[in-house]
């Protein structure tokens, strides 16, 4: 089988009127199917750029990146945004949940830009909430819930458009212990069933999780930290 990630050489620099920032200076690296890959590195190594290239958020300025063999770096913004509502879901730090929406109508939102008929997003939104466990919270807003019930909503969401690629940006960086581990049990779930996770951690625990971690320094790939 392909790889599901196939970067080569990646190079991000951000311009800030005259100054440049190297973000990325070389990067590359390959994520089979259903591999679970952790991404660690010190603050300002680079973690959250990768992952918004990844998930086809922003380009590479240098570099390829193939993304289940296609190449992603020559795209616009909108080929991007079409790539990423099939194919990639993404779970944050913030959890980033609409406030003004029920966790069942957030979790829907990813499938209202799929097209899909609102009965249907709907019995699948229901369906997945119950699959984290939260189907008695479906009703509420993000207000009306804990930290780790929005992450699970959030994880909810990431998985309606049943992506071939699952991001974490510091899935736990919000919550206490106790509900990290929850979370962390929830990804070994979705990973036993085949799904292709990498997550971005500060925290030898998540990162211990995955089946292989990638250190990051200074936009580069290094055997350890
Ligand atoms: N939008 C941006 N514009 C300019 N510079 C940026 C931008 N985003 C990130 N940078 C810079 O690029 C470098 C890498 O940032 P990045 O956010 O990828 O680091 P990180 O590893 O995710 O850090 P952290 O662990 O603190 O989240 C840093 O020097 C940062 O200041
Ligand atoms: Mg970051």
């Amino acid at each position: 089988m392909a790889p599901l990630i196939q970067a080569e050489n990646l190079v991000k620099i951000y311009r800030m009127g005259q100054v440049e920032v190297p973000a990325l200076r070389g990067v590359s690296l390959t994520v089979e199917p259903g591999e679970y890959v952790a991404i660690m590195g010190p603050s300002g190594s680079g973690k959250s750029t990768l992952m918004h290239i990844l998930g086809c958020l922003d380009r590479p300025t240098e570099g390829s990146y193939r993304l289940e063999g296609r190449e992603i770096a020559t795209l616009d913004e909108d080929q991007r945004a079409e790539i990423r509502k099939r194919r990639v879901g993404f779970v944050f730090q913030q959890f980033n949940l609409l406030s003004r929406l029920t966790a069942l109508e957030n979790v829907e939102v990813p499938m209202v830009y799929l097209g899909m008929p609102p009965r249907e997003r709907r019995k699948r939104a229901l369906a997945l909430l119950e699959r984290v466990g939260l189907a008695q919270r479906a009703h509420h807003r993000p207000t009306e819930i804990s930290g780790g019930e929005a992450q699970r909503v959030a994880i909810a969401r990431a998985l309606a458009n049943d992506p071939a690629l699952i991001l974490a940006d510091e899935p736990t960086g919000n919550l206490d212990t106790r509900t990290g581990r929850e979370i962390l049990a929830l990804f070994r779930e979705l990973h036993r069933e085949g799904r292709t996770i990498v997550v971005v951690t500060h925290d030898p625990e998540v990162a211990q999780e995955a089946e292989r971690i990638i250190y990051l320094r200074d936009g580069k790939v290094v055997p350890k930290l």
